[in-house]
């Protein structure tokens, strides 16, 4: 079986409100799966309801096969699941919580030591061991949840946010764990931070409102910006206005808009449907002798095309 999270058809409703309209989706093993959408949008509702911890209203969810409203005890073996904010019981030193989690998890012996041991050095924990949850700082916060969300080695994880609050190298941390461990589990990871999609995941699910708007590889996501594939070059500002010219002259460049640089002038050369129109720009600045500083192609601003697909709010 490859399909470790199955989601169908899941609704949930909040007396009048409508939280999750709908969804449907499954995440196979090996799939790291971003779920991006802005606030409000049903991320957080639907992490709840595949972990177990909000029946839907209407609708399935399954882990590993097991039906989460059905077989809960079997389903939640195979579920690490980070919530969104703080981790509970504040009161308990992080130790003594890992141990709790160990406990309910059913890990002992030989085995529970080297699953403590692991977790507490791939999260850096080792020097706040003995310290109350609840006096941490919110990105060692974090790295306890994140913690005891590993700590039996699950093949499903859940992580809401995991990287908020963490500062650039446990961010860093943070996503080079989750891409390793993202070879052999499905993880589905919530985040408003869009490069984290380039940086983790293999597919990414947009959500607004309740209902998936996106589904689709990083790629896929990339190649629905206008900028995908569009040029951008440097130059002096006198060369500007002749450049703008020629190159707006070849066949599939779509506008070539001029952008102030704080070293002189940048043109945005972008192509008609996503063209690829690099090799045509090449060409027309050497023929033309246009002196250009630098020169790239954009794979495409993911922050454009969340905006598209997610303006409704504004402009309801
Ligand atoms: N327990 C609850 N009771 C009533 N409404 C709720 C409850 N939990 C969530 N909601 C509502 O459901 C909607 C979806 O919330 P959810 O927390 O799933 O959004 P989210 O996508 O995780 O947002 P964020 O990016 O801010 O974390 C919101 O309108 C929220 O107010
Ligand atoms: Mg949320």
């Amino acid at each position: 079986m490859t399909n470790l999270i199955e989601v169908d058809s899941v609704t949930k409703r909040f007396g009048a409100i409508i939280a999750v309209d709908d969804v449907s989706f499954t995440v196979r093993r090996g799939e790291v799966l971003g779920f991006l959408g802005p606030n409000g949008a049903g991320k957080s509702t639907t992490m709840r309801v595949i972990t177990g911890y909000l029946p839907p209203t209407i609708g399935t969810a399954r882990v590993c096969g097991q039906d989460i409203q059905t077989h809960p005890v079997e389903a939640k073996r195979k579920i690490g699941f980070l919530p969104e904010g703080a981790p509970l019981y504040g009161d308990m030193s992080v130790q003594g919580f890992l141990e709790f989690i160990a406990r309910i998890r059913n890990l002992s012996g030989k085995h529970k030591k080297s699953r403590m041991d692991d977790v507490i050095e791939r999260m850096g924990l080792a020097e706040v061991l003995f310290q109350r949850v609840e006096t941490l700082s919110k990105g060692y916060k974090r790295r306890v949840g994140m913690a005891q969300a590993i700590l039996h080695d699950p093949d499903v994880l859940i992580l809401d946010e995991p990287t908020d609050g963490l500062d650039p190298n446990q961010k860093h941390h943070v996503r080079e764990l989750i891409r390793d461990m993202g070879s052999d589990k499905a993880i589905i990871i919530s985040t408003h931070i869009l490069e984290e999609v380039d940086a983790v995941c293999t597919r990414a699910l947009i959500i607004d409102r309740g209902t998936v708007v996106l589904d689709g590889t990083p790629g896929d996501l990339h190649a629905r910006s206008r900028h995908h594939n569009a040029v951008v070059l440097r130059m002096k500002g006198d060369e500007a206005n002749r450049a703008a010219k020629l190159l707006r002259a070849i066949p599939d460049v779509g506008s070539v808009e001029k952008l102030d640089a704080a070293d002189g002038v940048s043109l945005l050369v972008v192509p008609r449907e996503g063209k690829f129109v690099a090799e045509a720009v090449g060409a027309a600045v050497r023929e033309n002798n246009i002196q250009v500083v630098e020169m790239h192609t954009e794979a495409g601003k993911l922050d454009e095309v969340f905006r598209q697909l997610t303006v409704g709010e504004e402009a309801a």
